[in-house]
């Protein structure tokens, strides 16, 4: 363990994301916070798959390259975990006292979750008694695999992890339930984060989680296609993929021939079908109970949300409100740096993290 000077602990968010690791540090300011230090690096190639960190000693390096470079000398972190195998469920069961809950935990989450119960850890929360003799009950499970091989790098950086959180808890965290002018907060939202890798979709009802399901598509599903199809390296795909601009699918008037645009496109429908399809599973489990609660808006965030055009598009498709946002769309929120970060799109998960370390907020 590394002790700050004072002998006080400091916390950094860590986001081990597929693309990039980015590390957030907060300070108190006034009614709200001010990012003080923010960075990212690149993850190395392959280093994590599904969540779990599979090279370990690249993004041990490229973690301490990335507190060096940002003057960050926290002496915890904040992480998270994401993906496919990560469940967070609320569900319907008969009514029982909390100790028997907790005996039969790994029972109740063995419908849920994809990998074996015995290897993933396992949180319960009663959320409520909806009916006589029945209760709903937030379960979340993730794989051991995935939090231990990130609290061993983190611990090979110099950082103790204190907190494990899921990655759609922090970025409601942070955009949402911290935002006092987020109008939406008190309805049904569906929080859509599109990374690189993976695009996390959750249902929150009045600030309770119903359901998060990870599709295993995001920017870099975009860039691979155009990748492939023109035979560009990646630098170029990229490169050309942050010029397109969705809202040209959506004229009237027959737009101009945009080839890289029309590759896209069906990638783009697919990843917008699979969130339907989502939200179509949650609204049928709402209307099994009797408790239609529609969503009303999308809220988009993530590096994948930076496409021109992209939440204009999805709203026509969804035919629901789609609002982009960032940390810095959050009044609560300001940025002490000297660069421009436009609105900290990517900096949701690693700041919903730094706000853990903040307990009136946690
Ligand atoms: N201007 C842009 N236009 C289109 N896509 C962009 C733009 N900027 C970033 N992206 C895409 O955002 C993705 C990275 O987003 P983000 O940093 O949220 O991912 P990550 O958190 O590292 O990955 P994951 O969440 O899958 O672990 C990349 O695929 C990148 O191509
Ligand atoms: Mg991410």
């Amino acid at each position: 363990m590394r002790l700050s000077p004072f002998g006080k602990k400091s916390y950094v968010g860590l986001d081990l994301g597929h693309h990039s690791i980015k590390a957030v540090q907060i300070d108190r300011s006034g009614s709200g916070w001010r990012i003080t230090k923010r960075d990212e690096v690149p993850t190395p190639p392959d280093s994590i798959k599904d969540g779990v960190i599979v090279g370990p000693d690249p993004i041990v390096e490229a973690m301490r390259h990335l507190l060096k470079a940002s003057h960050i000398h926290a002496t915890s972190a904040v992480i998270s975990v994401a993906g496919g195998s990560v469940v967070v469920r609320n569900v319907r069961i008969p009514k029982m006292p909390e100790a028997t809950l907790r005996r039969s935990i790994k029972f109740e989450a063995g419908r849920y979750v994809p990998t074996s119960v015995d290897d993933s850890y396992i949180e319960f929360e009663i959320v409520g008694y909806p009916e006589p003799g029945q209760m709903d009950v937030l379960i979340v499970a993730a794989p051991k695999d995935i939090v231990e091989s990130r609290i061993r790098v983190c611990s090979a950086a110099g950082l103790e992890v204190e907190i494990v959180d899921i990655e759609p808890f922090a970025v409601y965290r942070s955009l949402v339930e911290t935002d006092p002018s987020a109008h939406y907060s008190d309805q049904t939202i569906a929080l859509v984060d599109i990374g690189a890798n993976t695009t996390s979709v959750s249902v929150v009802s009045a600030g309770q989680f119903s359901m998060t399901r990870s599709i295993p598509q995001g920017g870099r599903t975009f860039t691979d296609a155009l990748k492939g199809y023109f035979k560009l390296n990646e630098e170029d795909a990229e490169a050309g993929k942050r010029q397109l601009d969705l809202r040209e699918l959506l004229l009237e008037e027959k737009p101009a021939e945009n080839p890289p645009l029309r590759v896209l496109q069906p990638h783009i429908d697919e990843l917008i079908r699979e969130i339907r399809r989502s939200l179509n599973y949650y609204q049928s489990q709402q209307t099994e109970q009797g408790q239609p609660n529609p969503v009303t808006t999308v809220v988009l965030s993530g590096g994948g949300a930076r496409m021109p055009g992209l939440d204009e598009y999805m709203a026509k498709k969804l035919n629901l409100e789609v609002r982009t946002v960032g940390i810095l769309d959050n009044p609560r929120f300001s940025y002490g740096g000297t660069d421009d970060p436009g609105t900290g799109l990517e900096l949701s998960v690693a700041s919903g993290l730094a706000l853990r370390a903040y307990p009136r907020v946690a």
